[in-house]
């Protein structure tokens, strides 16, 4: 298949590239290419003849949406939007990459793909609403929402390695629980995913689920780190979004066909293997 790829320079793009590249045509669009903030998105994608088109492109700071909303919607949604349209004057596939965070986080069990969604934050809702315009669009789309994914080298797993080699004690969020996602397990899972004619929502995170607080020891077991890890409540984290608490996702839908990941433990030791293996 011709496959083309938005964001493909970001932290899950490349992986995306990578791992669909094995067995497919790529093309590989970063904003320089192909920017998202403009309708002409919508030629340059269309002039492509894409069969698939995989679009992790978005604006992810979730502080910078929270101050800027007008450019996370223009991107997330409006740049969606073109994507879409461009994907139906090419009688295309779409895999829209979404996130944990169009939940609110007060649910008292993993969510799962039927639940309702309920964004709180400018990121969330923009993310929302890029999934709504795929679902009025089109027919043939995925969406699939990830969480706290990790993979290249500017990620969570990355700070906490930085911190404990800069500190005696570090500290960190409790009360936040998600589902951490290795980039290359989830690429692997939306390469199995597009072969299937089973289109709708998934949620495609590593097995399992931990606070910050649990995902940072992990960390620090793999790594034999001897930094005093601190435990910190949510609120007293000053940012400038609110983040919804308890975001854990089921992978009901992808279980069902077969896709499953590795729990996120064993995802976390493999890619600092990788890290090591690299320096
Ligand atoms: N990171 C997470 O923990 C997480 C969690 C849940 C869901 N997700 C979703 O997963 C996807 C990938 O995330 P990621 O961590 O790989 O993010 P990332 O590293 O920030 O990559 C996003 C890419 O989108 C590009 N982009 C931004 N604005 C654009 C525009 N106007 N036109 C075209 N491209 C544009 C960026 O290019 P520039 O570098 O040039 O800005 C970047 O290459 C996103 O859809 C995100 O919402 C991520």
């Amino acid at each position: 298949m011709r496959i083309v790829i938005t964001g493909a320079h970001g932290q899950f793009g490349q992986d995306i590239q990578t791992t669909l590249g094995t067995t497919h045509e790529i093309i590989a669009l970063g904003r320089d290419d192909c920017d998202l903030e403009h309708s002409k998105a919508i030629e340059c994608l269309t002039a492509t003849n894409a069969d698939v088109i995989v679009h992790p492109a978005a604006y992810t700071n979730v502080d910078g949406c929270a101050r800027d909303p007008q450019r996370a919607y223009r991107v997330n949604t409006l740049g969606t939007k073109y994507v879409a349209l461009a994907c139906q004057q090419l009688g295309a596939r779409l895999v829209y990459v979404s996130t944990n965070e169009v939940f609110d986080g007060h649910a008292e069990r993993p969510y799962v793909e039927y639940d309702t969604a309920a964004p709180i934050n400018s990121y969330g809702w923009s993310k929302w609403g890029g999934e709504q315009v795929v679902r009025e669009l089109l027919q043939q789309f995925y969406i699939v929402r990830v969480a706290w994914l990790f993979g290249g080298e500017r990620n969570f797993v990355c700070t906490v390695l930085r911190l404990i080699q800069e500190r005696d004690e570090i500290a960190m969020v409790a009360d936040e629980v998600g589902s951490p996602t290795y980039t290359v397990d989830a690429a692997a899972a939306i390469a199995q995913l597009i072969e299937t004619p089973c289109y709708g929502t998934y949620h495609i995170v590593n097995d399992g689920a931990c606070s910050r607080y649990e995902f940072a020891r992990t960390i620090m077991e793999i790594a034999g780190a001897q930094t005093i890890l601190q435990p910190m409540a949510l609120q007293d984290y000053k940012r400038d979004s609110v983040v919804p608490s308890y975001t854990p996702l089921d992978n009901v839908a992808a279980s069902a066909l077969g896709i499953r990941l590795r729990p996120w433990q064993e995802a976390v030791r493999y890619y600092i293997e990788q890290l090591n293996m690299s320096l």
